[in-house]
């Protein structure tokens, strides 16, 4: 770790700080982040090898954060040793993140950054179709989670968390990892096995954020989250997700019927409407997959060469 400067702390990650830093032999500026990887006797244990080696494969996108590097340290212990090792990942720095980006518009005199949005919500479907190709699911998607370089604007997915990997055992999945405002449907009804779908549903509330520079879904607790959603989408019944009355969690919830989505992001133009409607299905399997979102006519009026 002798290899780094740190500058300023960046972030309060959920298992240690991610700092700013420059590699002083190169000048390149980094981010470091500390994992909960922790190497035993044998060194760095195989499954934490391999899930690095995952993180390696999907930042090849241009559209996820790029690791460039792994470092090993000693914390604690002293110059008597005795410390533990950890790990860092070294990834490449942005300057910003989505919701600070979202922030910054929201305030200022800006005029509405239309092209930037189409932009940004095609980048953020290319990454997750990338990763869902090498069948990772993100599974926290938030603009907190969405790196921004404000130059090139180019928008990275970030927080690739290690252990969401479909080889790692459904069991082992918490339900606390994801943040409640992008959270699927199907996880706070408590559905074990959940798949692809549950990155796109959050997609469809970080589109309708960047458009209406505000959360869709604001819930507080897992059942103010699935009344927020009740409340736009209509309660869902077994007509249209067939099961949802058997999953864990459901109840007899207030009978709402479903509003207009344009009532929610009334900013949006009807093709814009289409592609979110289809992103917030209740049922998982009727869900867009970020593959056919790239192909909607929402994105025709972008350049397509240039991604
Ligand atoms: N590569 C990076 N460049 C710049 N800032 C970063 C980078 N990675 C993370 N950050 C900042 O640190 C925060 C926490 O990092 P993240 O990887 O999301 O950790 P956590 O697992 O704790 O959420 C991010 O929301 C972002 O603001
Ligand atoms: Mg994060």
């Amino acid at each position: 770790m002798e290899k780094y400067e740190k500058l300023e702390k960046v972030g309060e990650g959920t298992y240690g700080k991610v700092y700013k830093a420059q590699d002083k032999a190169t000048g390149q500026v980094v981010a470091l982040k500390k994992t909960r990887l922790e190497m035993d006797d044998e060194g760095i244990p195989p499954t934490a090898l391999r899930e690095i080696s995952l993180l390696r494969l999907l930042s090849s996108s241009l559209y996820v954060v790029r690791l460039l590097a792994v470092e090993q340290a000693t914390k604690g212990g002293g110059a008597g040793g005795g410390g533990k090792p950890v790990l860092y990942l070294v990834f490449e720095f942005l300057d910003t993140d989505l919701k600070k980006f979202v922030d910054a518009y929201r305030r200022g005199p800006a005029p509405k950054p239309l092209p930037t949005q189409v932009s940004f919500l095609y980048q953020l479907c290319k990454g997750i179709a990338h990763c869902h190709g090498h069948g990772v699911l993100h599974r926290d998607l938030k603009p907190q989670n969405l790196l921004v370089d404000k130059e090139k604007m180019i928008l990275k997915i970030a927080d690739l968390g290690l252990s969401r990997a479909f080889t790692v055992p459904m069991k082992s999945y918490t339900h606390e990892i994801v943040t409640l405002w992008y959270r699927a449907p199907e996880v706070l009804l408590g559905a074990t096995h959940y798949s692809t779908s549950v990155d796109i549903w959050s997609i469809g509330c970080i589109f309708a954020e960047m458009v209406r520079k505000q959360a869709l879904f604001p819930g507080d607790s897992e059942l103010q989250q699935l009344l927020h959603i009740f409340k736009l989408l209509g309660t869902p019944t077994e007509e249209d997700w067939p099961g949802v009355t058997a999953l864990r969690d459901w109840h007899e919830f207030p009978q709402w019927k479903a509003q207009r989505l344009t009532r929610a992001v009334p900013t949006l133009e009807p093709e814009g409407i289409d592609l979110l409607s289809k992103m917030l299905q209740f049922d998982p399997a009727n869900r867009i997959s970020a593959k056919a979102a790239l192909e909607h006519p929402y994105f025709n009026s972008l350049d397509k060469s240039q991604f």
